[in-house]
């Protein structure tokens, strides 16, 4: 059965061949001090900075790493650039998804040749360790996808990087890589973006969920799945649909002004480690009442780990017809109610925790009403 579908898989043209997730680039207001939080709290390492030392006057730039995750922080150096006004409006948030490709030039102007809007046509940096060219696409609200091809580039990260040397780093925590990246989008337009995705990008509906899979008593969203053709890149959309209060996505696009990347789950082999380490840096994730571990075992039947220490760090637990994933959600990291992460430790699942998701809004509902948004 699986020898059939990796067949298939080889026997159908990829539009757009992707090798996976670059790196995600945040605008911040002080990026040093994003950098450091993401260092002290996450796991990350600081390992490369660009800014006016390194011969960048507009910006500064720092690249944290764990595992194969990258992220990037970037502040602008000046009031009047696209940085400031990027967070003026949304406040600290994601920007770029970047993609990792073979050849930038031809993922730019196929995507474009299938109606994509142009953000920067591609682009040779150069230094003493080679070159990257780079080609951006808009995607959902202000974000874009950064095409990025390294094939020719032997340096730390990108041209204009310097290996940066941290004498802060607190040790990683165990994140592997990016599992999944979720957008926000404004009601209605759900169908549109996962269109771009099927239709721009070669990307593949992989799941639906309806406003009945994803209601409380109070709030309800919509979302859909789009995966590339080797589904190494995952792209979840929400849309909030009607409910008797506010949903957690309406709060969402209200704090950031409009759509925008909402959770990036990062993979990690041991969660239990990995959440233990977080919660004593100071993580702090959304609080699932006891009574759900009541009935956990019953509805995902036997699993590896204990229940005690699941329970203790508040790790949720789902299960689909390949296995079971566990999963837990941060508050969100910015002032605004905008972005949060997701840890996930798959074990054979592939699926999102659909099981978890009324425990999961309601404690979300819980945090939007502390806030005066319910
Ligand atoms: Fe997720």
């Amino acid at each position: 059965m699986a020898t059939a579908t990796e067949i298939d898989r080889s026997q159908v043209q990829d539009l757009l061949p992707l090798n996976g997730t670059d790196y995600v680039e945040f605008y911040v207001g002080n990026a040093k001090q994003a950098a450091f939080f993401y260092e002290k709290m996450f796991g990350f390492e600081i390992v490369a900075y660009c800014g006016p030392e390194t011969g960048v006057r507009d910006r500064a730039s720092y690249l944290v790493q764990q595992g194969k995750i990258r992220l990037v922080f970037t502040a602008a150096m000046k009031g009047d650039s696209d940085i400031a006004e990027h967070v003026r409006k949304h406040g600290d948030g994601v920007k770029t998804l970047a993609l990792w490709v073979d050849n930038a030039e031809a993922a730019f102007y196929n995507t474009l040749s299938r109606g994509a809007t142009a953000v920067a046509v591609p682009q040779t940096l150069s230094d003493e360790y080679g070159s990257v060219v780079q080609a951006s696409i808009a995607t959902y609200g202000d974000t874009v996808h950064t095409f990025v091809e390294r094939k020719n580039y032997r340096g730390v990260f990108l041209p204009n990087y310097k290996p940066y040397k941290s004498k802060t780093f607190a040790g990683s925590v165990g994140l592997q890589y990016i599992d999944h990246c979720v957008g926000n989008v404004e009601m209605g337009e759900m169908n549109r973006w996962v269109k771009f995705y099927e239709e721009v990008m070669g990307f593949k509906l992989l799941l639906t969920f309806d406003d009945k899979d994803i209601s409380t008593d109070y709030s309800a969203l919509m979302s859909k799945v789009v995966s590339n053709g080797n589904g190494y890149v995952k792209f979840p959309i929400n849309e909030p649909a009607d409910g008797k209060r506010k949903s957690q996505v309406e709060e969402y696009l209200d704090f950031y002004n409009g759509a925008g990347v909402q959770h990036i789950a990062v993979a990690t082999h041991d969660i239990i480690h990995a959440v233990t380490e977080l919660r004593a840096r100071g993580v702090e994730f959304l609080e699932i009442p006891a009574s759900y571990y009541d009935e956990l075992l019953g509805r995902v039947g036997k699993i590896d780990e204990d229940l005690t220490p699941l329970k203790e760090l508040n790790i949720l637990v789902d299960r689909d017809e390949e296995g079971y994933l566990l999963q837990i959600f941060t508050k969100p990291v910015e002032d605004r109610p905008t972005l949060f992460f997701e840890i996930i430790q798959r074990k054979g699942a592939t699926s999102f925790g659909k099981g978890n998701f009324k425990a999961l809004f309601e404690a979300i509902e819980r945090e939007q009403d502390k806030r005066g948004n319910l």
